[in-house]
């Protein structure tokens, strides 16, 4: 099928919900993607930070061929041989005791919203002062259900979707002060992502964090972290907090885990696990045994490649930073290890230069309007990085093509 006959079907048959770029995807390779046409990309997205061992890692596809062969799904009514020794992973890396497993980042956070819940009904003793608010960052993203978008802070996610669940009110992030303002004993989680993702790549300070984790920890409430973007290597930690010195109550990690299958986690205390029992929360195919095997060999890859993935990032936010001082275009540039932007001046610069890039056979992506994100394979090496930054280099060079200086050219040649 041809990228313009698959276009035109989706534009008739699909609920329209993603602006796609004209590409139609046939396979992946290591760090490499190729069009329908043949043509040869270099992923600098990996599937938002889903595929971060790239395309077709032999570990994965070995996985993927012998649990096909033995057991795909299996209800978690059930025992299989995956789940405890994946559980056992996540909690030794995390520091953390316990885990869930599900289908997504936003069943993740969901669930984690409802533990959160749940214990502080269990442990809340004076019902006159009810703690069940919860305080989420402006700024922030947690996904497209019902709870994790009343926790989104920006507006343009939320408003649609009004009324949503009750007892959310927003801090600013990274403002100690306002935190401290925000924060009462009727808040039973504070909710902060290490690093945002869609907020445009924004990390949280240290002394912010610190206090998030001072208040709750004083009054009873939970610190939930979300990792789904940042977590399982993508910092060059194993989790985005083990940058600072604090431990959460609940983190979620999901996009990498099973390597390009659907699953997420949930990692809490035994203390926040004691609020659940059997019947209380649950899932259909989460957990399943085909991803928790993707699961357990992805972790051995990324434990392998966490070395890598800081230098790799070193290098990259070195060389982005260059370009920094070369064009002045170019407002911040921001991330962790094999999470990096440059947030730019403005959204039709952004623009341009990310199809400048696609057109050159080079993937990234754009995030809150201005800012060009980089979410690597943590295989790539220096070759890749340097290869991204020239065509970068070039693209920000040129005159970019907005709707005002497109009709003015017009007019200047006559047309
Ligand atoms: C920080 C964060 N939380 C939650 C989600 C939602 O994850 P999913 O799209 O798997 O539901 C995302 C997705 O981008 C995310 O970046």
């Amino acid at each position: 099928m041809s990228l313009a006959s698959v276009s035109q079907l989706e534009s008739k048959l699909l609920v329209s919900t993603y602006d796609r770029q004209p590409v139609l995807f046939e396979r992946g390779r290591g760090v490499y993607l190729w069009d329908a046409k043949g043509k040869k990309y270099l992923d600098f997205l990996s599937g938002i930070g889903v595929n971060a061992l790239g395309h077709n890692h032999p570990a994965i596809q070995r996985v993927i061929r012998r649990q096909a062969a033995r057991l795909i799904h299996v209800s978690n009514l059930f025992f299989h041989e995956y789940q405890a020794e994946l559980a056992r992973q996540l909690t030794e890396m995390s520091g953390l005791d316990r885990a869930f497993f599900c289908n997504s980042g936003t069943e993740a956070w969901e669930g984690a919203l409802k533990l959160a819940r749940a214990f502080a009904q269990a442990n809340n003793r004076n019902e006159k002062k009810p703690k069940w608010r919860i305080l989420a960052m402006e700024n922030s993203f947690h996904g497209r259900t019902f709870g994790a978008l009343a926790t989104t802070g920006q507006k343009k996610y939320r408003a649609p979707f009004a009324p949503l669940m009750p007892g959310v009110q927003f801090a600013r992030f990274n403002d100690v002060g306002n935190l401290e303002k925000k924060f009462d004993s009727s808040i039973c989680a504070v909710c902060i992502e290490p690093i945002q993702g869609e907020g445009g790549i924004q990390p949280v300070t240290r002394e912010f964090l610190e206090c998030a984790r001072r208040l709750t920890k004083k009054n009873g409430a939970l610190l939930l972290l979300d990792e789904i973007q940042c977590g399982l290597g993508r910092t060059g930690r194993h989790f985005a907090y083990q940058h600072y010195d604090v431990l959460p109550d609940i983190v979620t990690v999901a996009k990498p885990l099973a390597a390009g299958l659907p699953l997420g986690a949930i990692l809490t205390t035994e203390r926040v696990a004691a609020a659940m029992h059997p019947g209380l929360h649950g899932t259909t195919f989460g957990g399943g045994p085909l991803a928790c095997a993707l699961a357990i060999a992805f972790l051995r890859e990324e434990q392998r490649l966490l070395k890598h993935i800081g230098a790799m990032g070193e290098y990259f936010h070195a060389a982005l930073k260059k370009l920094d001082q070369k064009h002045g275009s170019i407002q911040d540039v921001r991330g962790a290890g094999l999470m990096q932007a440059l947030e730019l001046d403005s959204a039709d610069r952004a623009k341009a230069v990310l199809k400048r890039l696609l057109e050159e056979g080079i993937i990234i992506n754009r995030t809150h309007d201005t800012v060009l994100r980089f979410l690597p394979p943590y295989i790539i090496q220096k070759k890749h990085v340097d290869q991204l930054v020239v065509a970068l280099d070039r693209a920000l060079g040129e005159e970019i093509e907005t709707p005002r200086n497109a009709r003015s050219k017009k007019a200047k040649d006559g047309m």
